[in-house]
């Protein structure tokens, strides 16, 4: 795509996966890779836009001319999209943030004792950044934007997709079918994107900056 229909405009792309710390040394993580979060990135700035690309544990190199904020778990990611959200005109939430964290963090390494059962972990949950960036953009007098979610989903991706996107109330939800082999560190992704007015766009396996130019059309198609 070599429209330069995003001139003008601020995105906010997530990337990555969160770490939830448990000790110094440990934390709970997931599988993402950030590729994906990066062909957006990539594709919204050879569209024209200017892009706050909010990563976390990406190991990729930064795309040129994108304005690239490292962070760690998912707090540290909901300040840093809620702050470039503010006077953005899309949010693509790509990052597979963590539900649940730690609900306590250990300052020394966690120690085991000969004999002693391990301590169990007890979670808490996360805030919801995506819910927070749609609450934000839907108050009174916000300024319009176009929010996007993903949804990871290894079953009835259809099913659980339909009813991701009602629940987070986004305008888009990219949702990709994922298993341990399958989307997650791989070059090409395929996806069905459901709208809130109840269209959805199939997109067959791809790269996945293909993925992230039909993202951008519909994201385009829906800017004031
Ligand atoms: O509910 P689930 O985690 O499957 O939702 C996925 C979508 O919500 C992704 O776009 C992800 O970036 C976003 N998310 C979030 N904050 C969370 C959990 C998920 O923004 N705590």
């Amino acid at each position: 795509n070599t429209a330069r229909d995003l001139t003008g405009r601020h995105v906010v792309v997530s990337a990555g996966g969160t770490r939830e710390p448990i000790d110094p040394v440990r934390f709970i993580g997931n599988r993402s890779s950030g590729l994906q979060g990066y062909a957006l990135a990539r594709t919204a700035l050879a569209r024209g836009a200017r892009v706050t690309l909010v990563a976390a544990n990406v190991a990729l190199p930064d795309p040129a001319g994108a304005d690239v904020v490292p962070v760690g778990s998912a707090r540290e990611m909901r300040e840093a999209v809620l702050k470039a959200a503010a006077d953005a005109d899309a949010v693509v939430m790509a990052a597979a943030v963590a539900d649940f964290r730690p609900s306590g963090y250990e300052d020394m390494k966690i120690k085991k004792t000969a004999g002693a059962e391990p301590a169990p972990i007890r979670l808490v949950e996360n805030p919801d950044i995506l819910a927070e960036v749609v609450r934000a953009s839907r108050a009174v007098g916000a300024r319009h934007q176009v929010v996007v979610g993903f949804a990871a989903e290894t079953n009835d991706v259809l099913e659980n997709g339909r009813q991701k996107l009602a629940r987070k109330g986004c305008d888009l939800l990219v949702v990709n079918e994922v298993g341990e082999r399958l989307t997650f560190g791989a070059p090409d992704n395929a996806a069905v994107i459901l709208s809130a007015d109840g269209a959805a766009v199939d997109v067959p396996r791809g790269s996945k900056d293909a993925l992230a130019d039909v993202v951008w059309d519909l994201v385009a198609a829906r800017l004031v």
